[in-house]
């Protein structure tokens, strides 16, 4: 099973310059605990705006640079969508989650590799430079959702999405 993992704006916007446009403590919360202890692929700027590694994961990271090189046991540098995920299933027991960025949402989307995606809708619509495109939401079905509340850890109102493939 593989799963995306993304949080939107209203007008699609993802990120700005190099990070997120926005502070919601309760969605890292969320990430948090959805992905710990799994197999995470991300895009080599996604990789880049992590303030560190994140702990009990195993990063797989896709980069068309043959000289990218990370000295770490749980950081893998692979040349392709394709290989990230072929290397992912080696980890028997993990889950799989494509967590970003633009590029990466988009080519995972388009080849169809995707079989559940957890929804942060952000009720805001934030300056941004980076997208969240292939979005035919009538390709995917509600499960359930949560929602938060603009507050002191919450710069936002969201609701967070569980989507499963009709
Ligand atoms: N809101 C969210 O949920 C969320 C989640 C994640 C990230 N973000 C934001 O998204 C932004 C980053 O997204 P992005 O679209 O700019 O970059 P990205 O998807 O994270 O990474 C793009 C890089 O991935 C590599 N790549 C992409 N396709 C490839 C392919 N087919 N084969 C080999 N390598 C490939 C290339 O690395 P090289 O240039 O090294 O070759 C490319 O420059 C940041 O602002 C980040 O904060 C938001």
């Amino acid at each position: 099973m593989t799963s995306l993992v993304v949080a939107v704006a209203e007008n699609n916007i993802i990120g700005i310059q190099g990070r997120l446009p926005w502070r919601l403590s309760d969605d890292l919360k969320f990430f948090k605990h959805l992905t710990e202890n799994h197999v995470l692929i991300m895009g080599r700027k996604t990789f880049e705006s992590l303030p560190k590694k994140l702990p009990n994961r195993v990063h797989i990271i896709v980069t068309r640079n043959k000289k990218y090189n990370l000295d770490d046991d749980d950081c893998f540098v692979v040349s392709c969508l394709d290989e990230a995920l072929d290397f992912s299933k080696t980890f028997f027991a993990k889950q799989t989650f494509v967590i970003g960025g633009g590029e990466i949402y988009q080519q995972a989307l388009d080849k169809k590799i995707v079989d559940k995606i957890y929804l942060t809708k952000v009720k805001a619509q934030p300056e941004g430079d980076t997208f969240f495109i292939n979005a035919n939401w009538d390709n995917w079905e509600e499960k359930s959702r949560t929602s938060f509340f603009k507050g002191e850890k919450n710069e936002f109102d969201f609701d967070i999405i569980e989507l499963i493939k009709k």
